[in-house]
């Protein structure tokens, strides 16, 4: 097991954002965290990567108690993540977006061949390779069209040289073309680089693609967990879903 989360729990004064959570993620899933807006997806995130302090229960990485330790200390252990909130530089090119990220990582890490690299240029451009933008790498962040932003964030992510990725809404503002090749994308660094990944999204159309289980989470709990056939069939999940009329929960969880 790579993640596991005991009775994590956070309250925001007195509403219950996350209510003891127990997560047991198994190295190379492909993981999705599915739930309404306000379930707790975020919260749940900022909980593992140490941008938010824990209430209650315990995060254990990799058999590692990470429960306490601060943010760049997580991602130095490994664990990168990607915002619901675009977080790129817009004014740097796609190329110094991506190496400002390896660059820290090298300071974070006292890599003793930082000094060598000092350009990181080899590491920045196969990032830039591996989420497709490296005919794009000169343009300017701010430039770059919103999907090609998504992707130069999850490069930034990929910077830190994770075993785990956390991607909260990797598709979100995309048209169903874009939102089909990030899903490949993501598909393609999970496998090529032994990666497991936790993410959010709403698209049903990617999560069930894509997923090897699916975490449903509802005002704060896990309500449901199991494999994509399993939760479409899940009763409870339908009921707290076939109200919503307007996303594409509806019509895939009745098919
Ligand atoms: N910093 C905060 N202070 C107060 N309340 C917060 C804070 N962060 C989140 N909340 C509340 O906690 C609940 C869970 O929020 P969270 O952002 O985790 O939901 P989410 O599942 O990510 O939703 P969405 O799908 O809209 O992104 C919501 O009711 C939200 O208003
Ligand atoms: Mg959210």
């Amino acid at each position: 097991m790579i993640l596991e989360t005991q009775k994590l729990a956070k309250s925001f004064g007195g509403l219950t954002a996350v209510h003891d959570v127990n997560l047991h993620i198994q190295e190379g899933e492909l993981v999705s965290i599915i739930g309404p807006n306000g379930a707790g997806k975020t919260t749940l995130f900022n909980l593992l990567t140490g941008h938010i302090s824990v209430d209650s229960g315990r995060v254990i990485f990799k058999e590692k108690d990470i429960t306490q330790l601060p943010p760049h200390a997580i991602s130095r252990m490994g664990i990168g993540r990607s915002f619901q909130r675009l977080n790129i530089f817009p004014r740097l090119s796609a190329f110094e977006n991506i190496q400002v990220a390896v660059f820290s990582q090298q300071r974070k890490s006292r890599n003793i061949f930082a000094r060598a690299s000092k350009l990181a240029r080899h590491e920045t451009e196969a990032i830039l390779e591996s989420v497709g933008l490296l005919d794009k790498k000169n343009v300017t962040g701010g430039l770059l069209a919103h999907g090609d932003q998504k992707r130069l964030e999850m490069g930034i992510a990929l910077a830190v040289e994770p075993s785990l990725l956390l991607l909260d809404e990797p598709t979100q503002g995309m048209s169903p073309k874009e939102s089909g090749e990030l899903t490949q994308l993501i598909q393609k660094l999970v496998r090529e680089r032994g990666l497991t990944l936790i993410f959010v999204e709403h698209d049903m159309n990617v999560v069930f693609g894509i997923s090897d289980s699916i975490i449903v989470l509802h005002q704060g709990k896990i309500l449901f967990e199991g494999k994509p056939d399993k939760v479409r069939k899940n009763e409870e999940v339908q009921r707290v879903y076939l109200g919503d009329e307007r996303g594409t929960w509806s019509s895939l969880l009745r098919k």
